[in-house]
């Protein structure tokens, strides 16, 4: 790929809680969703759920008419691995993993998050899958927030703990071409976040930085094509896919997970920022 300058607008202290906000409703509708998943449900159903959910807390759905995105949430069930577009006759059953992806805008700011949720019981490779990309997800968050304390941590720094904590995790196949992102006052902002690299390149993560992490694992090969719709994101040999997001904030001391309801305390616990006030796990 080619060098260029990415320029990364920081956020000041107050925007970045203005930010929480919105995390918080994404955070909320997320559980309200994980909580409503079981066989038999459909995915329109959890849309018209995630839509209902996000403008009763005064947001707006920021995915609905992105690009001319059709609805409030993404949901890719099994081999489909992201931007899944929900439907009445995509009912889930028992096995299914479904990830959800989710994005609201309060007052002018985004908050993006993803989850895969199994569906009942499912085998324990599919177990293993989601807790890979979960598990890298927080490897990632906690790689920005050690650059943060040491004021010398660079973007790649978190592609690398992705990369290797999946690696690490098992023969899993890591999607290229998509990953995270700058969030702000628009969903999507510079800088692209790969989820593979070396360590040490790219911007300074300093104070004010706000990303979306989000790693893509799939249980073959990691090759990926989309759908005839324009948007569904599959894996090419067909296996399972699992995805998790979450938009974090680079603070002084530390990294503030917007989208998480405890700020992210308990998977990193003295990584999180002190500056911020803990909010209770709803
Ligand atoms: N969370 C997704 C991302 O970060 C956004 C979904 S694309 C949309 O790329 F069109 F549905 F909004
Ligand atoms: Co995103």
């Amino acid at each position: 790929m080619a060098k260029k300058t990415v320029h990364i607008e920081l956020k000041s202290e107050d925007q970045i809680e203005l930010m929480r906000a919105a995390g918080l409703v994404v955070a909320e509708t997320l559980a309200v969703l994980r909580a409503a998943v079981a066989p038999g449900v459909s995915t329109a159903t959890l849309d018209a759920l995630a839509e209902e959910h996000i403008r009763a807390a005064g947001a707006i759905p920021s995915f609905k008419g992105y690009h001319g995105y059709p609805a409030s949430i993404c949901t890719s069930v099994n081999e489909q691995v992201v931007h899944g577009i929900p439907a009445p006759e995509q009912v889930l059953a028992e096995g299914d993993v479904i990830s959800i992806d989710c994005g609201a805008e309060l007052d002018g700011w985004h908050g993006d998050a993803a989850v895969t949720i199994p569906v009942g019981q499912v085998r324990p490779a599919a177990r293993r899958l989601l807790s890979a990309a979960e598990d890298a997800l927080w490897a990632g968050i906690a790689a920005a927030a050690r650059g943060a304390r040491s004021g010398r941590g660079r973007l790649t720094d978190i592609s690398f703990a992705v990369q290797s904590t999946i690696e690490r995790a098992g023969r899993y196949g890591i999607v290229e071409g998509y990953g995270g992102h700058g969030i702000g006052r628009e969903m999507h902002q510079d800088p692209f976040v790969l989820n593979v690299g070396r360590p040490g390149q790219g911007p300074s993560l300093v104070p004010g930085v706000v990303l979306a992490i989000e790693p893509m694992v799939t249980l073959g090969r990691a090759r990926v094509r989309e759908c005839s719709d324009g948007w569904t994101v599959v894996t090419a040999d067909g296996s399972l896919a699992a995805h998790a997001e979450h938009t974090m904030a680079i603070c002084a001391d530390g990294v503030w997970v917007l989208t998480a309801p405890d700020g992210g305390r308990g998977r990193l616990g003295h990584l999180v920022t002190a500056r911020q006030p803990a909010v209770p796990a709803t």
